[in-house]
């Protein structure tokens, strides 16, 4: 029997509710497509910072690379933690530190869930540059608190990373309806963005069978509301992406739906898979988390370590449960209650 090794890293807030509930189901399709689990949990978090001083220990990375992927709840309690401390501590080292460059963020209403747009046809699947561009981390601050203070960070862009963000934004359009949306702002960084734009332009004749779209980053979030089904696969930068896949995910119903990926294309390390959502202070421990995204996130890491059929089951046990009205609209149901019903679900499939 296959045995998959995932690290679980719950996190803060509801990251732990959700991951508990992900990995309820995991274990539920785990069992009736045969496969094993070879969990270990990593309590690293904003309550290990204060404990340790650290968000996780000096060989955290190290730990992580002997997994065959990792499974994030959330991360950040800035009551206790500036946010800038816990993110540049955990999630934005391992998305670099194990090239995962390639964030998947799919984009659609499930079954009964009634969006706030009147139209309902759209899925869209969000490419995201995930290491470098904008969140590249290259800047510093001077005469910090003074009159003359200056704070600078510098966008990076290289042709190697923008080039495979590209080329697997391709991919992707050619494994669905063959359209790729590259969105830039080209019109006003005369570097960056029109380096990235350029690059488009010389890899498309490699790809004959996608259309190539190129939009501003602006015109692109009023698509996003106005007229999202007509798109398909769309690939951004780092800050862009993060940008428009909250507006996706608000698209869909909200941000328990939106579902994610880090994904390290080429295999060298672990990919990473996590809702899109934070660790919602306001409601942590309450169990009323909505767990729908980090059940979809944890599909996403099925289909990753090549259990297709379980994450479809998966994903069809989710809109089942969508479908009754269950998870569909805030509030209506505890994080237990709509767990059960996709485990309910998915054994009916059976
Ligand atoms: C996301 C989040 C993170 C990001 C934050 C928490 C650093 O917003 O995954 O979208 O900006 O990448
Ligand atoms: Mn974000």
């Amino acid at each position: 029997m296959k045995t998959h090794k995932l690290a679980l890293i719950p996190g803060d807030g509801i990251g732990v509710d959700v991951t508990d509930a992900a990995m309820q189901v995991i274990r539920a399709a785990a069992r009736r497509f045969g496969f094993q689990l070879d969990c270990r949990t990593l309590p690293w978090s904003c309550q290990y910072y204060l404990e340790t001083g650290a968000m996780m220990p000096d060989d955290g990375i190290e730990t992580l690379r002997d997994f065959d992927a990792i499974y994030l709840g959330a991360v950040g309690w800035p009551e206790t933690v500036p946010d800038a401390v816990s993110l540049h501590g955990l999630l934005l080292p391992i998305r670099k530190a194990f090239n995962q460059y390639a964030n998947i963020r799919p984009h659609r209403l499930l079954p009964g869930i009634e969006g706030p747009l009147r139209s309902g046809g759209f899925d869209i699947l969000c490419i995201r540059e995930n290491t470098e561009g904008e969140y590249s981390g290259a800047g510093g601050r001077v005469h910090q608190g003074k009159d003359d203070e200056v704070a600078v960070e510098t966008s990076i862009f290289t042709r190697a990373g923008v080039e495979r963000i590209l080329r697997f934004g391709f991919e992707q359009a050619q494994a669905r309806r063959g359209h790729l949306t590259s969105v830039t702002k080209s019109n006003a960084q005369k570097y960056s963005m029109v380096f990235w734009d350029e690059m488009t332009r010389q890899l498309a004749p490699e790809y004959p069978d996608v259309t190539v779209s190129h939009m501003h980053i602006d015109a692109m979030a009023a698509k996003m509301v106005m007229a999202p089904e007509s798109l398909d696969v769309v690939v951004a930068s780092n800050l862009f992406g993060d940008i428009l896949t909250d507006l996706g995910a608000a698209i869909q119903g909200g941000l328990g739906y939106a579902a994610s990926a880090n994904i390290c294309p080429d295999g060298s390390g672990p990919s990473m898979f996590e809702p899109v959502h934070g660790s919602a202070p306001d409601i942590a421990r309450q169990g009323i988390a909505n767990p729908v995204a980090a059940i979809w996130s944890g599909a996403m890491m099925l289909e990753h370590l090549d259990e297709g059929q379980a994450a479809a089951a998966i994903l069809s046990a989710i809109e089942t449960t969508t479908g009754r009205g269950i998870g569909a609209r805030a509030g209506s149901h505890s994080t237990a209650e709509i767990t059960q019903a996709v485990i309910t679900a998915l054994e009916e499939q059976a």
